[in-house]
């Protein structure tokens, strides 16, 4: 089973992802949203969407540094280990932090109203439920290997991350995953199949940055 989970499943999530979008874009333009609430209930989305989408970017942007940059090629710029690692904690804790905080704080606001909770969709709490059970094992595995709860001698940069690199280059090697402890497999797991729910949810939204926003004049909404 292991060996389906590390080798054909991160294809299964990758062609989901690309053809489902591609697919819905094609097929269902009009029903690319997010389906905006803003009207329904505006207050707290002030602080939650902002600490919600701030954390999700620097959580994104410590990914691609830490599972595609190579060990060995920080080592050969002189980045010891241990500074490594104060570097990723101290982004990670605070991304962790708003996009774990932002995340409840979204979660209250749409299942706190009967007018947000009938706006929610089957497909809503499913993406919901599977994107906290990612964020949870990924931010809990984070301060675990931070208080060293993972043992000693684990160190994603050494299996995760050449792990998720061969399966870019098209050659999984399932060797590099069987020590990792089980809250890091089960991040990972859950991280596949968020992209494979991704093109069927609000998430899709992500992919359509309003650019003209900032060049067309402001819309403005009067009080009754
Ligand atoms: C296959 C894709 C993914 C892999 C291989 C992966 C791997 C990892 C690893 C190795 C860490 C530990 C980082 C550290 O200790 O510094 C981590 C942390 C984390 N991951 Fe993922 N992840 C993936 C996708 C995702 C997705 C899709 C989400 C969210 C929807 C996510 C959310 C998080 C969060 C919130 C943390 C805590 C890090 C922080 O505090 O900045 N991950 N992930």
């Amino acid at each position: 089973m292991s060996g389906f989970f590390w080798t054909a499943l991160p294809y299964i999530a990758f062609a989901t992802l690309i053809v489902g979008t591609a697919y819905r874009y094609w097929t269902g333009e009009r029903g690319w949203t997010t389906k905006s609430s803003e009207f329904l209930s505006k207050k707290s989305l002030m602080i939650a969407g902002p600490m919600f989408h701030l954390g999700l970017l620097m959580a994104f942007g410590g990914h691609v540094i830490g599972i595609l940059i190579p060990k060995a090629l920080t080592d050969g710029i002189g980045i010891s280990e241990h500074l490594y690692h104060i570097i990723a904690l101290g982004g990670g804790i605070p991304a962790g932090i708003l996009f774990l905080g932002g995340f409840f704080l979204l979660m209250r606001r749409r299942f706190d109203t009967p007018r947000m909770k009938v706006n929610t969709s089957t497909m809503d709490g499913v993406i919901y439920f599977v994107l906290f059970l990612t964020l949870i094992t990924g931010f809990g595995g984070t301060l675990l290997n931070a208080v060293g709860l993972l043992g000693d001698d684990f160190n994603y940069r050494t299996c995760i991350s050449p792990w998720f690199r061969s399966v870019l280059a098209m050659s999984p090697d399932v060797s590099l995953m069987a020590d990792t402890p089980l809250i890091f497999k089960a991040h990972v797991i859950l991280a596949m199949f968020t992209m494979i729910l991704f093109p069927f949810t609000r998430l899709v939204h992500c992919l359509s940055f309003p650019f003209e926003y900032f060049m067309r004049s402001a819309i403005i909404y009067r009080r009754k």
